[in-house]
């Protein structure tokens, strides 16, 4: 028994955000942002549309394209830093959206490399006896992004993307998923304050440590020695050769980070999904979102191989290589 995957939807808030708007706002550069990050412009949640919200619309698309109902789904994962409230999970507010009346819900926590492991966690409750599982990333990265911050707020965006994972006993599939974490370096990319450790407060609110804060320069590096490292363990786990991927979808952090990797791979640029430029860092939504992208420009076929590849905050990274 194999657990593939059935349907694949994706959701866009509305706003565009550009970096002629950032340079309204902060001392940065449309030359800058580009060069450095490759990133052109970001979506925005509206004002009152919540992580929740833009899952449930990845979520309904996804089940569409799987032919399926909401009634179907013996599972919802919502891999997410930014959910609707600190409890209860989105995953529950989703499955009530949905009406997945059925379905057992929670979410997950890995940051960027959210839905690489949520699917991972799909796929072996599916190997086990479920039928379909809905995985969803899904991030309003702005909600906790600092608008004054200029080493930050240039990076990221808003979004949701959704996979359903069905059972399935032909060859298609995902034939393996591989996850890692490294704590140590979990003080690379955080949000301080308003958790356990620095519950909100005042000081909280006034130091602005209610915000993501990175040590860029560090997550680069580590950044691409990981998705590098990850993606030859999971091909060689595999018997498979760089040459037999058809589609690389990686996280979609920095356009330079992800030149880099496919250089040091000796993967061809047509073999890599990159809309970087368009959503800039969504966070678990990055991969899932791109992957919807492929299947409906047609860049996913029958029987092509495809590889994920993912790292973020924790310090996690993760991959997956799945025959289509
Ligand atoms: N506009 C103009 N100048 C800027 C901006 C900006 N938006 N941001 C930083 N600068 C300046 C810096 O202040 C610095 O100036 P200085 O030399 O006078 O001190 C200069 O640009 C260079 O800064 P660096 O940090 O060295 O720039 P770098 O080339 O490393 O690019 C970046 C920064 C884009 C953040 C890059 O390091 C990066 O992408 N890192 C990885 C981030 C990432 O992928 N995170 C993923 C995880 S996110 C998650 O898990 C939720």
């Amino acid at each position: 028994m194999k657990a593939c995957i059935s349907g694949t939807g994706s959701y866009a808030p509305v706003k565009i955000l550009t970096n002629a708007d950032l340079e309204q706002m902060v001392a940065t550069s449309d030359e800058w942002i580009r060069e450095r990050t490759g990133i052109r412009e970001r979506r925005l949640a509206a004002t009152g549309e919540a992580c929740s919200d833009l899952a449930v619309q990845a979520g309904k698309r996804a089940l569409a394209s799987a032919g399926l109902m909401a009634t179907d789904l013996d599972m919802i994962l919502v891999a997410t830093c930014t959910g609707d409230y600190p409890l209860p999970a989105t995953a529950c507010l989703v499955q009530h959206q949905l009406g997945a009346t059925k379905a057992a819900a929670c979410d997950l926590s890995a940051a960027c490399c959210g839905f690489v492991y949520a699917l991972s966690i799909a796929d072996a409750y599916v190997k086990s006896g479920m039928q379909h599982v809905l995985v969803i990333g899904a991030e309003v990265m702005s909600a906790i992004t600092d608008w004054t911050d200029r080493n930050t707020c240039v990076l990221f965006g808003d979004g949701a993307g959704a996979v359903v994972v069905s059972a399935s006993d032909g060859e298609r599939g995902i034939l393996s998923t591989q996850l890692r974490s490294d704590g140590t370096l979990c003080e690379l990319i955080m949000v301080p304050g308003g958790g356990s450790r620095m519950p909100l407060s005042e000081k909280v609110v006034e130091e602005r440590l209610q915000y993501i804060k990175m040590k860029g320069n560090e997550t680069f590096k580590v950044a691409v020695r990981t998705l590098e490292e990850i993606a030859r363990t999971t091909l060689s786990a595999n018997n498979l050769r760089v040459e037999d991927v058809d589609l690389y979808v990686p996280h979609q952090a920095n356009i330079r980070i992800l030149k880099a990797v496919i250089e040091r791979l000796g993967l061809p640029v047509e073999k890599v999904l990159l809309n970087v430029d368009r959503y800039g860092n969504t966070s678990a939504a990055s991969i899932p979102i791109a992957l919807d992208e492929a299947v409906r420009e047609g860049r996913v076929k029958a029987g092509s191989l495809v590889m994920l590849g993912a790292f973020g905050a924790g310090l996690t990274w993760a991959s997956a290589v799945i025959r289509w």
